[in-house]
């Protein structure tokens, strides 16, 4: 098996609040991000496909196939919007980096061929990373 990532970025707003808790609670626990103007990230995402090399053509996958599915799905989406409010997947659920992990999997997972392997980091700052493989 090997392994071909694309790193890409996007700059998004969000505000992290749980409806249910109270406004003290929630500054409490989420802390600058409960801010409720607001605050931006500088996103950096790698998407990460596994599989066998295709013989024929000597690639794991054509990465500006793999780019564009990116740029069209995820950067286009989301950049320079407000996650809260812009988009119908944080409507209802709070846009944490676990979160937002999650909803990019799941739309990148319906575009890339089946028979590889997905898995992504999500950077919310240079120290502050999660990933997710479904
Ligand atoms: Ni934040």
């Amino acid at each position: 098996m090997i392994s071909v990532t694309r790193k890409s970025h996007f700059n998004a707003a969000h505000r992290l609040h749980n409806n249910e808790w109270s406004d003290e609670k929630n500054n409490n626990f989420y802390g600058l991000c409960n801010n409720k103007n607001y605050h931006g990230h500088n996103y950096d995402l790698e998407v990460t496909v596994k599989g066998e090399i295709d013989p024929e053509s000597g690639y794991l996958v054509d990465m500006k196939v793999l780019s564009n599915i990116i740029e069209e799905n995820i950067c286009k989406k989301f950049d320079h919007k407000n996650l809260n409010l812009d988009t119908t997947e944080f409507k209802n659920l709070i846009p944490t980096a676990e979160n937002i992990a999650v909803v990019i999997w799941n739309i990148l997972r319906e575009k890339i061929d089946k028979k590889l392997k997905l898995s992504i980091k999500l950077f919310e700052t240079p120290r502050n990373f999660v990933e997710y493989s479904g």
